[in-house]
C-alpha cells in the first residue's frame, strides 16, 4: 500500500511540530510549504536526519512550490501569523484571511482531493473562508481548536486532582475564544463526574484558566503561542482520518442546524472517519450550557460576517 501524502501548509513553529510528529507515527511522506525561503527546506533536511534515529521511514521535503503538494490525502494548514502579548485572536484576521484565501486558492487547484485541517487563527472565521474559497465539501474542511481547548481543560482537571489524564475526558465546545464553553457536567474521572470530586470554586477556576490558556502560554512566551499542544491535537485529528478510527473529537465542523446553528463553523464533538468529518454528535445541553454556547456564536458569527466571503 502506498504511503499517504500529507501536506503542512506553513512550516513555522506548529508546522514543524506537526511535520515531527507526522513522521514519528509514521503517517505517511510529508511537504512542508512555507513562504520562507530555506526554512521548510531546513526543517525537512533536520527531520530526515533524524528518522535513522526514530527508525522512521517516512520521507519530508521543505518547498515553496505548491506543485509539490499535488495529490495530497492530508492539508494541515497554520499559515499566518501567530499572537504576540495583548493581541487577540482576532487581531489577526485581515492579514490571516489574505494568507488563508491564497492558501485555499493554492490547495484547490493542487489538491483538490484532499481532507484539510485548518489551524490559523482566528480559527472560526479561518475554516469558513478556506471552505467557501476552495468549495470543498463541507465535510473535507474541518478546524481544529476543541481537541487544544479540551485537552488544556483535562490537564488542569489531572493536575488539581493527581490523577492520570488518561483517565479525564472532557468536552469544550464553542468557538476558539475566551468565550468557549468547557461542559462541566460532562467532565469526568473514569466516569466519575468532577463536581463530585472538586469544589464549584476550584471549577470555575479551570474553566477560567482553560478559556484564557492561549493566551496564559502567549503571555510566558512573548514571542508567538502554544505549539506543542496544538501540533498534538491536529495530529490526533490527522491519525483519525488516516487510519479511520472514528474517533469523536471536539472540532470546528460545519452546522446545518444542529445546536440550532446554520451556515457556520463552531466546535462540536465530530466521528472524524475515512470521510473526513463524518457526523456531528449532538450532545443534549442544559439550558444553561445552550445559552453560553450561543454566546460565543455569537461572536464567531459577528466575526465570520465581517469577512463576507
Ligand atoms: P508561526 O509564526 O511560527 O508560523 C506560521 C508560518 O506561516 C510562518 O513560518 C510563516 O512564514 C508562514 N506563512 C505566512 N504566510 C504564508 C503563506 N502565504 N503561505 C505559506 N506560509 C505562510 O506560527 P505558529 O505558532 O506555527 O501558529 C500558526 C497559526 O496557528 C497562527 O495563526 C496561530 O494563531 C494559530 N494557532 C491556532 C491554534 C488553534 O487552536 N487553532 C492554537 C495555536 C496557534
Ligand atoms: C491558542 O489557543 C493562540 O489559539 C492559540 O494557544
Amino acid at each position: 500500500m502506498a504511503r499517504k501524502k500529507i501536506a503542512l501548509i506553513g512550516a513555522g513553529n506548529i508546522g514543524g511540530e506537526l511535520a515531527q510528529r507526522a513522521m514519528e507515527k509514521e503517517l505517511g511522506d510529508v511537504v512542508l510549504l512555507d513562504v520562507m525561503e530555506g526554512v521548510p527546506q531546513g526543517k525537512a533536511l533536520d527531520l530526515m536526519e533524524a528518522r535513522p534515529v526514530d527508525g522512521s521511514d517516512c520521507n519530508v521535503m521543505g518547498t515553496q512550490d505548491y506543485k509539490d503538494i499535488e495529490g495530497s490525502d492530508l492539508i494541515i494548514v497554520t499559515a499566518g501569523l501567530a499572537r504576540k502579548p495583548g493581541m487577540s485572536r482576532d487581531d489577526l484576521l485581515a492579514k490571516n484571511l489574505d494568507i488563508i484565501k491564497n492558501v485555499a486558492e493554492n490547495i484547490k487547484k493542487y489538491a483538490p482531493q484532499a481532507f484539510v485541517i485548518v489551524v490559523s487563527n482566528p480559527l472560526d472565521a479561518m475554516v469558513y473562508a478556506m471552505q467557501k474559497v476552495t468549495g470543498f465539501p463541507h465535510n473535507r474542511v474541518i478546524g481544529m481548536a476543541g481537541v487544544l481547548d479540551s485537552a488544556r481543560f483535562r490537564a488542569f482537571v489531572a493536575m488539581e486532582l493527581g490523577v492520570s489524564v488518561r483517565d479525564v475526558t472532557a468536552l469544550v465546545l464553542g468557538g476558539h475564544g475566551d468565550d468557549m464553553v468547557p461542559i462541566i457536567r460532562l467532565c469526568t474521572i473514569n466516569g466519575i463526574p468532577i463536581t463530585d470530586l472538586i469544589s464549584k470554586e476550584k471549577i470555575d477556576a479551570i474553566v477560567k484558566r482553560t478559556q484564557m490558556a492561549g493566551g496564559e502560554i502567549v503571555a510566558l512566551l512573548k514571542t508567538g503561542s502554544a505549539y506543542f499542544s496544538p501540533a498534538a491535537s491536529a495530529i490526533e485529528m490527522a491519525e483519525s482520518y488516516l487510519k479511520d478510527k472514528r474517533r469523536v473529537l471536539a472540532c470546528a465542523a460545519f452546522l446545518n442546524g444542529e445546536y440550532g446553528i446554520k451556515g457556520y463553523y463552531m466546535g462540536v464533538p465530530v466521528v472524524i472517519g475515512a470521510n473526513g468529518a463524518e457526523k456531528v454528535i449532538e450532545a443534549k445541553l442544559n439550558d444553561e450550557e445552550k445559552r453560553a454556547l450561543l454566546g460565543s456564536f455569537e461572536h464567531v458569527k459577528t466575526l465570520v460576517d465581517s469577512i463576507k466571503l
